[in-house]
């Protein structure tokens, strides 16, 4: 029996593949690299030494699917597949509705045909909107502001009601908070695509030279210092998250939510702080006005996830942030090889 991954050569899903295979589980892995390269399972292939099958496809693609779970014994499915940026969403919605929903249907359909009824969601801390009130529990009220987080929503809605019709689903929805950091080795991490929107890749690309300085949004937030606070979990203990929910459903019937953060929260000057610490570099930053959409403080209870899936993040700031740099470092374009895809602005910051 294997586990299928869709999504497993993003950041998270091949940080997951690796805990997986290192538990024991065999897996088979679909992934369009629409947002990630075939050279992330390859060097999940290395770390965990072992084989596993991978498919160049996408999940709305029927019968490609119809054929994945005919040629393999399919016990659960850990879904990662899914288009991920906020402001992208805002002007191709119907991409993102396309791709996010419509794949998370054609998916569970042909799961439904083959007998598979056992499911680990990606949701997204997006999902409480601006909520007021931290730490952020499961129960409290959900709400999307931009297409991307109503697309999680909606597909939690969907996944709700797929278990209302039929009992015999078991379903985790998993509402990760802030991922950051890489696996220990820095062969695998975090590769966006053109200019970062998120705040650790661009910290680190600043610190490697790709780019000039960073841009904090907004300094006058009612927080500690003034700038957004942010629960950053580390990939792998988010990897493990996932273990630990498919555990749980493999023992059991139902659909719940589960956050998974680690409950504390740290300023954006906190994590440019710490990652002077970790890297020994200095990160130029300059204040500007708020993002649009942002909300001054997010971070999660993780309680339900320690006492329903024994679950915990055991990984502290400081080497999130050693680990995202080793990874930063040893791989200066991501995945790319080509050395001089690395801007000017490191040789002149004289970095490299
Ligand atoms: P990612 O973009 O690195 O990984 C997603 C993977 O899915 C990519 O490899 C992409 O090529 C693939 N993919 C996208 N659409 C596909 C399709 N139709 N068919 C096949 N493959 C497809 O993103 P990630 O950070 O690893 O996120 C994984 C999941 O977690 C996503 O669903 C995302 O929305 C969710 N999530 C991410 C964050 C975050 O900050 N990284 C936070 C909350 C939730
Ligand atoms: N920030 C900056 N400068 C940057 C980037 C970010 O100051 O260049 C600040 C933001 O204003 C915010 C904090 O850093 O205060 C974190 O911002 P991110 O963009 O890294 O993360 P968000 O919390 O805004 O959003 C992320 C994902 C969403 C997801 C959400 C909750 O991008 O998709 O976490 O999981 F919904």
């Amino acid at each position: 029996m294997a586990i299928l991954v869709t999504g497993g050569a993003g950041y998270i899903g091949s940080h997951t593949c690796v805990e997986l295979l290192n538990q024991g589980f065999d897996i088979v892995v679909i992934d369009n690299f629409s947002n990630s390269k075939p050279e992330a399972l390859e060097r999940v292939k290395q770390l965990s030494k072992r084989r596993f099958k991978s498919y160049s496809m996408n999940i709305l693609d029927s019968c490609g699917l119809d054929r994945i779970f005919q040629e393999h014994e399919i016990e659960a499915v850990i879904h990662f597949a899914g288009l991920k940026s906020v402001g992208e969403s805002a002007k191709m919605p119907l991409q993102y509705y396309h791709n996010n929903l419509n794949g998370t249907l054609h998916l569970c359909r042909m799961m439904e045909k083959h007998n598979v009824r056992k499911l680990v969601f990606s949701s997204s801390a997006t999902v409480y909107g601006h909520s007021e009130i931290c730490p952020i529990k499961e129960h409290f009220p959900l709400t999307a502001t931009n297409p991307y987080g109503r697309t999680k929503l909606m597909t939690e809605e969907v996944l709700r009601d797929l278990y209302q019709a039929d009992s015999r689903w078991s379903i985790a929805l998993l509402r990760y908070f802030n991922p950051v950091g890489a696996h220990k080795s820095g062969r695998i991490g975090e590769d966006p695509n053109g200019i970062p929107n998120n705040l650790m890749p661009y910290i680190t690309q600043v610190a490697i030279g790709r780019q000039e300085k960073l841009t904090i949004f907004g300094d006058s937030y009612n927080t500690k210092d003034g700038t957004g606070v942010r629960d950053y979990i580390h990939v792998v203990d988010l990897a493990r998250g996932h273990i630990k929910a498919l555990e749980k459903i493999r023992n059991s019937t139902g659909v719940d939510a589960y956050n998974l953060g680690t409950g504390k929260g740290y300023s954006v000057l906190e994590m440019v702080a710490a990652f002077e610490q970790a890297s020994g570099r200095n990160i130029p930053f300059s204040i500007a006005d708020n993002r649009p959409g942002d909300v001054a403080v997010c971070y999660a209870s993780p309680a339900k996830a320690k006492e329903i899936l024994d679950w915990e993040a055991q990984i502290d700031i400081q080497e999130m942030c050693e680990d995202a740099w080793r990874w930063q470092l040893q791989n200066p374009n991501g995945y790319e090889n080509e050395d001089n895809l690395v801007t000017l602005h490191a040789r002149s910051a004289n970095v490299i």
